[in-house]
């Protein structure tokens, strides 16, 4: 399931991250795809460098202490983050991430949306469920969440650049299913909060804390 999240960032500091993001030295996408990736991949990304490390670890740190992106994640590590860069009617056409990156497993992929919608033209994200594509373009600083194992791809842009985050995490729970669980336990625990039903909490929260104990790698 994906989820988007649209407060990891405040507005203030997602323009900053936009203009450090935006003036970092950019290199040819295709030089980190895979054999097949490489055939669809038309972008460009952050060269690697002490000011490229800093924006990446803006929004690690971000993530990290978001607490919806925990619940959803269980973050084990970060397997790789990236500045893209799409523009001129590039794309990145129809894939499925790398299974591992660095040494870790993929299990989530984000993409943080960071140039203002209205500046560019196309872009899209669009995710292949098998039943339908669904096309996603987010507000400057929102971030969507989804599993790693989808096809998926970039539209082109056609008129100004695109400029994005993608990133993607090795979780202590990797089957989706039992992700999903938890996070339904979460949730569920959330709104007896609200209604300071603090019995329901603890009985919630226990389960969760026992499932992930159990499930935990
Ligand atoms: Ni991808």
């Amino acid at each position: 399931m994906a989820h988007v999240l649209s407060d990891v960032l405040s507005a203030a500091e997602a323009r900053a991250l936009f203009e450090a993001a935006a003036a970092l030295p950019f290199e040819d996408g295709a030089k980190t795809a895979g054999r097949l990736a490489k055939r669809v991949k038309d972008n460009q990304q952050a060269a690697d460098g002490t000011d490229t490390q800093a924006v990446l670890a803006r929004l690690e740190r971000a993530l990290l202490a978001h607490p919806v992106f925990g619940a959803l994640a269980y973050p084990k590590s970060f397997a790789k983050l990236l500045v893209s860069r799409t523009e001129g009617g590039g794309q990145y056409g129809a894939h499925v991430d790398n299974a591992l990156m660095n040494g870790a497993r993929t299990d989530l992929s984000f993409t943080l949306f960071l140039t203002p919608p209205e500046d560019y033209v196309g872009g899209e994200l669009v995710i292949m469920d098998g039943l339908e594509d669904r096309a996603v373009k987010l507000g400057q600083g929102e971030l969507i969440l989804y599993p790693s194992d989808s096809l998926h791809r970039v539209e082109p842009v056609t008129e100004g650049a695109r400029l994005v985050i993608v990133g993607w995490v090795q979780s202590f729970v990797s089957d989706p299913r039992a992700r999903e669980i938890l996070f339904d336990l979460w949730t569920a625990a959330s709104v007896a909060e609200a209604a300071e039903d603090f019995a329901q909490v603890q009985r919630i929260s226990k389960a969760r804390s026992n499932l992930l104990r159990m499930w935990a790698v």
